[in-house]
This record gives C-alpha cells, structure tokens and sequence, in this order.
C-alpha cells in the first residue's frame, strides 16, 4: 500500500480543529549527535533542520502560534564551546531564514532574557522581529534564554512597580492582567506542548501558560522529529477530550467542541 504522502496527512489534519497555540521543548539533540560519534553540535546543527521543516509544517496547517524552546536560562550554565557554538547556529538560523520568513507571512517573535544574548545574535534577532512584526499568518516566538520563573519574577515585578507608583490597584490584578503583563502577551492560550527525548517534564517552560495545555511526550529526539511527527501530535490532539473542570458528558452536550476558555 502507498503511504500518504505530507500533503495528505497535513490536509487530514487541517480539516479538524486544531490547538491555537503549541509549544516544543526541542530536547535530545546532543543524545543524537553522541548516539553516531559525532560532537554534540552537530546534533544541534541537525535540530535546526528540524526548526525549519516543523515550522513549515506548522504554517502550512495553519497554527496561529508556534513557540520553540530553544535555549532555557539554566543553558547557560553549560560548557562554554557548547554555548558558543548554539549561539553561532542561532545567528545562523536567523540570516538563514530570514527570506522564508517573510516571504510566508510569518511573524517572528522572542521571548526570554533577551538582554543577555550577545550583540551577534541579538542584532539579526531585532531586526527579523521589526520586519515581520506586521505579519498575521502565524507567529513563531523564539525562547531563547527562556525561563517561565524568570518570565514570572518579571511580571510580578512589574505588578509592584506600577502598584507602588499607584497606578493600579491591588484588587485590579487579574488572571488578565497577569497574561497580559507576561512576555507571552497577545499570543493565544497555549493547548498544546510537546517535548521530545523521552524526558517528562517540562523544565521552566511556560510555567503560568501550560496551566490547562495537553502534553505530549514523545520518545524521539529532536534531530528526528519532522512535519510528519508534528502531525501525529496535532492528530492525538484532536483525539483528546478537554474538559477544563468540567464532567465528559457537559463537554460532549456543548454545542461546538472546543475550549470553554
Ligand atoms: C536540546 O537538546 C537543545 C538545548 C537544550 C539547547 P540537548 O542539548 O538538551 O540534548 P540532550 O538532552 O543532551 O540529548
Ligand atoms: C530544556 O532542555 C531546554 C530546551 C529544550 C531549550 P534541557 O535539556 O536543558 O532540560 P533538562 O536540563 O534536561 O531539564
Ligand atoms: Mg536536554
């Protein structure tokens, strides 16, 4: 039997509902590399690939957001060359890019310490995110020195300082504010994270936002996981039931499907 090729699982997919938002902990590119002899940059050259065609995919099926967990604010903490050598794939990816992009309508977003990248990336990163910031087709937001406690020290911070200049009210923060003031403001709710390698947790990633998400756990490591694995995810996903609090049956008696958020 002739197997579907892309295009017919990606329309199989499109014709269901699908999670607004989905978030990837890209993990297992230095088991890869390590698995065939080689230098875990290579794995992390290889995941890259992956970027490209899961954000292809991503696009063509018509997610609203896609956000990549690329580099966590613990990262830092690993050997210099490694560190040195992602930050080099990320200027790399970024110029490499750039063109498809924008070409697609792809908005590209950052979210993390971004302060704390060096000038080499974070320059091709302001510029890719000033040009494609009128794009609507979908929004790809980089994680990048990325840390969902960071992320919530941040926002609470900036509750105390608008607070203490009395310009809010104690009583007025809200579930809304809190979205609202969190690098992730104006991206939908996320549904959906998925994380490779085999590994079940979700290491600081968007720790206030995966609050109601499905997680998916896949034992494949990144450099292995393309459009077609992307797909049996957003399919198992639209196989599952959300319930958001609520019993089986109230969800089945609603008229559409879908979330109650
Ligand atoms: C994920 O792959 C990429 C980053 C964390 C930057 P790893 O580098 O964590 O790969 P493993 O987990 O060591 O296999
Ligand atoms: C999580 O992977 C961070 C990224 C994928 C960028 P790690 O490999 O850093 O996570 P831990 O250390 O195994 O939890
Ligand atoms: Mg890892």
């Amino acid at each position: 039997m002739k197997s579907d090729s892309i295009a017919d699982i990606e329309s199989r997919v499109k014709s269901r509902p699908l999670p607004r938002h989905v978030g990837i902990i890209m993990d297992g590119n230095g088991r890869w590399a390590e698995a065939k002899g080689l230098p875990r940059i290579e794995g992390h050259r290889e995941g890259s690939t992956s970027v490209q065609e899961v954000t292809r995919s991503a696009r063509r099926v018509g997610l609203e957001a896609l956000t990549l967990y690329a580099f966590s604010s613990q990262n830092w903490a690993r050997p210099a060359d490694e560190v040195a050598g992602l930050m080099d794939l990320l200027r790399e990816y970024l110029l490499k890019e750039r063109e498809e992009i924008l070409d697609n309508g792809i908005r590209l977003s950052a979210i993390g310490e971004l302060d704390k990248l060096p000038r080499y990336v974070r320059e091709p990163l302001d510029a890719l995110r000033a040009e494609s910031e009128k794009n609507r087709a979908m929004t790809l937001t980089l994680a990048l020195s990325y840390g969902g406690r960071e992320e919530l020290v941040a926002m609470a911070r900036r509750v105390a300082e608008k607070a203490a200049k009395g310009e809010l009210e104690p009583a007025a923060v809200s579930e809304a504010l809190v979205d609202a003031t969190l690098w992730t403001a104006g991206l939908p709710p996320l549904d959906l994270v998925i994380r490779t390698s085999g590994e079940r947790r979700l290491s600081n990633f968007l720790l206030w936002q995966s609050a109601y998400a499905e997680l998916y756990f896949t034992e494949l490591l990144w450099p292995d996981f393309r459009a077609k694995e992307l797909c049996d995810c957003l399919t198992q996903f639209q196989n599952r039931e959300r319930r958001f609090g609520q019993t089986s049956a109230q969800v089945q008696a609603l008229p559409i499907r879908r979330a109650v958020s």
